[in-house]
């Protein structure tokens, strides 16, 4: 079976770009990508386009911008997990040997404030006033809390490392150091979540293109290889839960699932993974993916970040880029952003953010409705 590397990778500033048009966006980020891979658009032979928010056939009306090759773009939808979803294709067509070169990408436009919650809520959520996503992300932090001792501070702490590493990043959208004074002074959300512990929403988009090793040596001199790529939906999904909650009773969490099989996939363990980036839509959720991707013993996600751990000078870095929380969410791009962090930082590539020695690299999501994924790339060379 070929192998699937990735020899380029391409991604805009995520924030707000109110005077462009989404598929320049989606374009920018992909002309990014092909000049990171030496590469012509007439290379791609096949592409998927992930968003949640844009219209249908978004990633058509991308290939129209792109110049109309004729190939074959369709739409991956799977809320924040989107472009796990998508890159996963990618990565199943090359390794099935169907296509040599294959252009996974993600797109989102969406303003701020509150998600529209008539994409991913039922009627009966709204009635029962429990359509917004925060409000599922504290019941997770409340119910951790309850069990473990987690702190109001250890979450504001994980914002605080977002906030400092944002400063480093030029793609984040908060690029303003913040103490914990500020953090915890910050206006109440939902309790125990404070706004400076929340991802904002943003536009976006980033890119990565996906080729067969054998041939990866024409694009790029540092490609990375994709160890793993899986995604999972929830057995039992628990409308916009992320996983903590819905483990106890069963639940398809990332750890149960996912990431034992991305780390069977790859051959590899938590103990192998020198950075990662996980899905913080807000400051809670980074301690809970801690433990459910086994990079601690469950409880003790709060200890990690008492101790520095995570941070980018510590044993274990999480979110060098900042995560969500400093660079914001365009849904579809999520993934691919953290796949951009992932492979500049096994190339040596991060500059201010790079962390020493970075050779194995985890990236993380989990969106509503339980699509769970796990990707972890190492380098081919
Ligand atoms: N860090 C730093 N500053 C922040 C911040 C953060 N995490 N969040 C908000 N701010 C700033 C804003 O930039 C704004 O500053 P300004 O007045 O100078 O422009 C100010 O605080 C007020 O915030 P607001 O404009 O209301 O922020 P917002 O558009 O991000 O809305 C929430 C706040 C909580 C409603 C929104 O962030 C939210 O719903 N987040 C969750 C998104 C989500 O569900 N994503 C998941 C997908 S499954």
């Amino acid at each position: 079976m070929p192998k699937a590397v990735i020899v380029g990778v391409g991604t805009t500033r995520f924030g707000r770009h109110p005077d462009v048009h989404f598929t320049h966006l989606a374009a920018e980020a992909i002309e990014s990508a092909l000049t990171d891979a030496n590469m012509d658009f007439r290379q791609i032979q096949q592409a998927f386009c992930s968003r949640v928010y844009l219209p249908a056939s978004t990633g058509a009306r991308v290939m129209e911008v792109m110049g109309r090759t004729g190939i074959s773009c369709p739409d991956v939808e799977g809320a924040c997990g989107g472009a796990v979803a998508g890159l996963r294709q990618a990565t199943m067509m090359v390794e099935s040997g169907q296509c040599d070169i294959v252009l996974a990408f993600g797109v989102e436009k969406i303003g701020k404030g509150f998600m529209p919650p008539d994409v991913l809520y039922d009627e009966w959520q709204y009635m029962m006033g429990m359509s917004q996503n925060p409000q599922y992300w504290a019941l997770n932090a409340r119910r951790h809390m309850h069990e473990y001792g987690t702190t109001e501070e250890q979450i504001g702490r994980v914002a605080v490392k977002a906030k400092r590493n944002g400063v480093l990043n030029p793609n984040a959208f908060f690029r303003k150091a913040m103490t914990l004074e500020e953090i915890m002074a910050s206006p109440r959300v939902v309790d125990p979540l404070r706004l400076y512990m929340l991802c904002s929403p943003v536009d976006g988009a980033a890119a990565a293109i996906v080729c067969n090793a054998k041939i990866a040596h024409r694009y790029s001199s540092k490609a990375v290889e994709i160890a793993a790529c899986i995604h999972k939906v929830s057995q039992f999904p628990l409308l916009n839960a992320s996983s903590y909650c819905a483990s106890e009773t069963g639940n398809a969490t990332v750890y149960a699932t996912t990431s034992r099989l991305a780390y069977e996939t790859a051959g590899l363990g938590p103990e192998d993974i020198d950075v990662a980036e996980v899905q913080d839509n807000d400051a809670f959720s980074e301690i809970e993916y801690y433990e459910e991707l086994g990079l601690c013993p469950k409880g003790e996600g709060g200890r990690l970040i008492d101790e520095g751990v995570t941070e980018i000078g510590g044993q274990l870095p999480v979110n060098p880029s900042g995560g969500l929380q400093a660079k914001g969410e365009p849904l579809g791009a999520s993934h691919y952003g953290q796949i951009h962090e992932i492979v500049s930082q096994i190339r040596g590539d991060a500059n201010a953010r790079q962390v020493a020695g970075a050779q194995v690299g985890l990236a993380q999501v989990f969106g509503a409705w339980g699509h769970c994924g796990v990707t972890i790339l190492k380098p081919s060379w």
